[in-house]
C-alpha cells in the first residue's frame, strides 16, 4: 500500500476524510523529521486493531492468549529497562523556570528543542508511523479535548484505541480548523536496512517533554504506559492542568484536571452522590472506583465513572461537573483478584491487553495475588521459567492491563454523558503506614486544600526509582502538574472562592483518608477494599448532614459508633490504632510540611501558611 519513495520519504497518502490542512502539514513535517518507512492513518476500527495485534504477534511483541479462556486478549512483555513512568526524565518546558516550579524538571524550550532535534531526526527509519487521532472525553463534549499522536509503536496504537475515543470520527469533530494537541512519540530505535527488530524496542535515553505554551508533547525512548500513551498523563493531566489554570481569567474560575477516580454511590433509599478521589499511583483508585459493598450493606450501590483521571468544570449552577476523559482502564494487575476487586476481574475476561504479567501453561495470565497457591509452572514476565520456589516475581510489580471501560459490570449509566456528573465530595488519600488517621473531614475548603497540598505517600512501583519512601505528593499530582505547584494550590483556592459565591452553590466537602496504617508486624490493620464502603457511607451521611463525629486538631473524624460494623469483627481497640493521633509524630509531620512550603515559597498562598500556623497552635 504505502511503498517508500526513492530518497526515503514515505508518501503521505492522507485519507480524503481528513479536512484539516494544518494537521496534514504537521504530519508531513514530523514524517520529514523522523523518516518512517511507512505512514498508517489509524481509523480506530476493530479490523485495524486485530491486524495490528496479529502483526505484533508475528513480530514477537505480543502473545495471543488462549482464545477459550481469555478471548481476544494478548500478553506483551516489555524490555526490563522500560517498565514504568520515568519521572526524572519528564520535563515541563515552559518559557520560564518559575512557571514550571521547583517540583518539575525544567529546561529552556529552545534548548530542549535543540536537544531533541537530533534525537528525533531519522528516529523512525525502518518503522511505520501511526497517525492516532483521539478525543479525551465524549466526542464533541464541551468538556472534551482532541489530540493526535504520531507514534512508531503499534502497541501504542492499539492501547490508545482502548484508552481513548480513537479513530476516524475524531476528524469530523476537528473539521477544517478545530484545535488538537500534537503528540509525537518514538521508541527511539531506528532500524538500519536489513536490521532485525527486537520484541520491545526502546532507548536507554528517555525524554518525556511538554511545552505548555504551544501545548505540544514530545516523547522519546520508552514504549511503556504513561511515557508512551500520551493522551493519559501527558495530555489529560500535565497539559490539561495547565489549560484549566490558563482558563481562569476575567472572572472565569477555570477548571481542574486531576488524578482522581470518579464513582457514584447510591443508598438503599435511592439517594445518589458522585465523589472524586485522588490517591497516588498504585494506591487503590481502580479498586475504590468499582468496589462491591460488604454483604451487610444491602441495597447500597457503587458505580464507576472513571478510575484514574477527572476533568472538572464549574457549572453556572455552582456545582462542579466531572467527566472521565478516558475510555479504558490501564490498571495495576498484581494484587487484583476476585476478592479484592471482583468487578475488575470480570472486566478482564476478554478484549484485554496484559503487559508484564506471567503466562500460564494453558495460555492464560497470572500475577502475584491472583490465586493461592501459585501455579506449579509459569513463564515469567521476562520470558523465563518460573515455579513457586523461584525467588523473583512472576509478574512485574507494575504489570498492567488495558481494558475497555464498557466491560466494567458496574459502569455508571452517566459515564459517557458529555455534560459530566456533579461532584459532592473530594477524597484525598496517601499510603501511610503511620501517623495519618483512617478518615478526616476538613472543616472548610481552605483547610481541605491544605490537607491535600501537604499529603504524603509511600512511593510505589508505578514509577521508576526507590520504593516505599514517604514523599510529599500534593493532591496525588506531584508528577502530573503541568505548571508551578504553588500556582496550582492558588488555583484550587480561587476556584473554591469563585464557585462558592455563585447563588445556591455548595462546594464539595473535602475528606482525607488512609487505608494503609500497619501494626507492629507490618500488617494492614484496616481490611480495606470492599470495607472502604464503611468510610464512604459515613462521608455520604456527613454530606446529608446525618452522621456524627468529633472534631480534633485537623477536622472531624468518626467515633467507633459512627461507622457501621455489621459483618466484620473489628474492635474499638483496632479502630483506635488506625484513628489515633500521635502528637509527637504530627510535630515531625508538620516539619515536613514546613520543608514543602519552604521549597514552594515562590507564590505559596498565604491562606495555607495561615492554616499551618493554626494547626501548630492546636498541637502545642
Ligand atoms: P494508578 O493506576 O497507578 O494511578 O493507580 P491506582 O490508584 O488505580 O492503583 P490500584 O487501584 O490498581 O492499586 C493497586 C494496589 O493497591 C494493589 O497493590 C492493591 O492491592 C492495593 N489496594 C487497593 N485498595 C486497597 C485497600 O483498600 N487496602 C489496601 N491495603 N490495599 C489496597
Ligand atoms: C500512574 O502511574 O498513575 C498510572 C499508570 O496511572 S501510567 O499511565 O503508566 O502513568
Ligand atoms: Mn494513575
Amino acid at each position: 500500500m504505502n511503498q517508500p519513495l526513492m530518497g526515503g520519504v514515505a508518501p503521505l497518502n492522507a485519507p480524503a476524510y481528513i479536512k484539516q490542512q494544518k494537521l496534514i502539514n504537521w504530519v508531513a513535517e514530523i514524517a520529514a523529521l523522523t523518516k518512517p518507512d511507512r505512514i498508517v492513518w489509524c481509523d480506530g476500527s476493530q479490523q485495524e486493531y486485530d491486524r495490528l495485534c496479529a502483526e505484533m504477534v508475528a513480530a514477537g511483541t505480543m502473545k495471543k492468549l488462549n482464545q477459550d479462556k481469555r478471548p481476544n486478549s494478548y500478553l506483551a512483555c516489555s524490555d526490563p529497562s522500560d517498565v514504568a513512568r520515568v519521572e526524572d526524565r519528564t520535563f515541563i518546558c515552559s518559557a520560564t523556570k518559575e512557571q514550571a516550579g521547583p517540583t518539575n524538571n525544567w529546561m529552556d524550550p529552545a534548548e530542549m528543542r535543540a536537544t531533541l532535534h537530533p534525537l528525533f531526526d531519522g528516529c523512525m527509519s525502518g518503522r511505520t508511523m501511526y497517525v492516532v487521532p483521539f478525543s479525551m472525553g465524549p466526542l464533541g463534549s464541551p468538556i472534551a479535548h482532541i489530540g493526535v499522536e504520531l507514534s512508531d509503536s503499534p502497541y501504542v496504537a492499539v492501547n490508545m484505541r482502548t484508552m481513548t475515543r480513537m479513530g476516524k470520527a475524531v476528524y469530523d469533530v476537528l473539521g477544517t480548523d478545530g484545535e488538537f494537541v500534537p503528540c509525537v512519540h518514538t521508541v527511539g530505535a531506528p532500524l538500519a536496512a536489513g536490521q532485525k527488530d527486537v520484541a520491545w524496542p526502546c532507548n536507554p535515553t528517555k525524554y518525556i517533554v511538554h511545552y505548555p505554551e504551544t501545548r505540544e508533547i514530545w516523547s522519546f525512548g520508552s514504549g511503556y504506559g504513561g511515557n508512551a500513551l500520551l493522551g493519559k498523563k501527558c495530555f489529560a493531566l500535565r497539559i490539561a492542568s495547565n489549560m484549566g489554570f490558563q482558563d481562569a481569567k476575567d472572572g472565569h474560575p477555570g477548571w481542574l484536571a486531576e488524578h482522581m477516580l470518579i464513582l457514584g454511590v447510591e443508598s438503599p433509599e435511592g439517594k445518589k452522590h458522585y465523589v472524586a478521589a485522588a490517591f497516588p499511583s498504585a494506591c487503590g483508585k481502580t479498586n475504590f472506583a468499582m468496589l462491591i459493598p460488604p454483604a451487610s450493606f444491602k441495597g447500597w450501590k457503587i458505580t464507576t465513572i472513571g478510575d484514574d483521571i477527572a476533568w472538572i468544570k464549574p457549572g453556572a449552577d455552582g456545582k462542579l461537573y466531572a467527566i472521565n476523559p478516558e475510555a479504558g482502564y490501564f490498571g495495576v494487575a498484581p494484587g487484583t483478584n476476585e476478592k479484592t476487586n471482583y468487578n475488575c476481574m470480570a472486566s478482564l475476561r476478554e478484549n484485554t491487553i496484559f503487559t508484564n504479567v506471567a503466562l500460564t501453561d494453558d495460555g492464560d495470565v497470572w500475577w502475584e495475588g491472583l490465586s493461592k497457591p501459585a501455579p506449579q509452572h509459569l513463564i515469567d514476565w521476562q520470558g523465563k521459567d518460573w515455579t513457586p520456589e523461584s525467588t523473583s516475581k512472576a509478574a512485574h510489580p507494575n504489570a498492567r492491563f488495558t481494558v475497555p471501560a464498557t466491560q466494567n459490570p458496574v459502569i455508571d449509566p452517566a459515564w459517557d454523558d458529555p455534560a459530566g456528573v456533579p461532584i459532592s465530595a473530594f477524597i484525598f488519600g496517601g499510603r501511610r503506614s503511620t501517623t495519618v488517621p483512617l478518615v478526616t473531614e476538613a472543616r472548610n475548603w481552605v483547610e481541605g486544600v491544605y490537607m491535600a497540598a501537604t499529603m504524603g505517600s509511600e512511593t510505589t512501583a508505578a514509577a521508576a526509582g526507590q520504593m516505599g519512601v514517604v514523599r510529599r505528593d500534593p493532591f496525588a499530582m506531584l508528577p502530573f502538574i503541568g505548571y508551578n505547584m504553588s500556582d496550582y494550590f492558588q488555583h484550587w483556592l480561587n476556584l473554591g472562592e469563585k464557585v462558592g459565591k455563585i447563588d445556591g452553590a455548595t462546594l464539595p466537602k473535602i475528606f482525607c483518608v488512609n487505608w494503609f496504617r500497619t501494626d507492629e508486624q507490618g500488617h494492614f490493620v484496616w481490611p480495606g477494599f470492599g470495607d472502604n464502603m464503611r468510610v464512604l457511607k459515613w462521608m455520604l451521611e456527613r454530606i446529608e448532614g446525618e452522621a456524627g463525629g468529633v472534631e480534633n486538631i485537623f477536622g472531624t473524624t468518626p467515633r467507633f459508633g459512627d461507622l457501621k460494623w455489621d459483618g466484620i469483627p473489628f474492635s474499638p481497640e483496632e479502630f483506635e490504632t488506625i484513628t489515633s493521633i500521635d502528637k509527637d509524630a504530627w510535630r515531625e509531620e508538620l516539619k515536613l510540611h514546613d520543608e514543602l512550603f519552604t521549597k514552594l515559597a515562590y507564590h505559596l498562598p498565604q491562606e495555607l501558611i495561615a492554616v499551618k500556623a493554626m494547626l501548630e497552635q492546636r498541637l502545642a
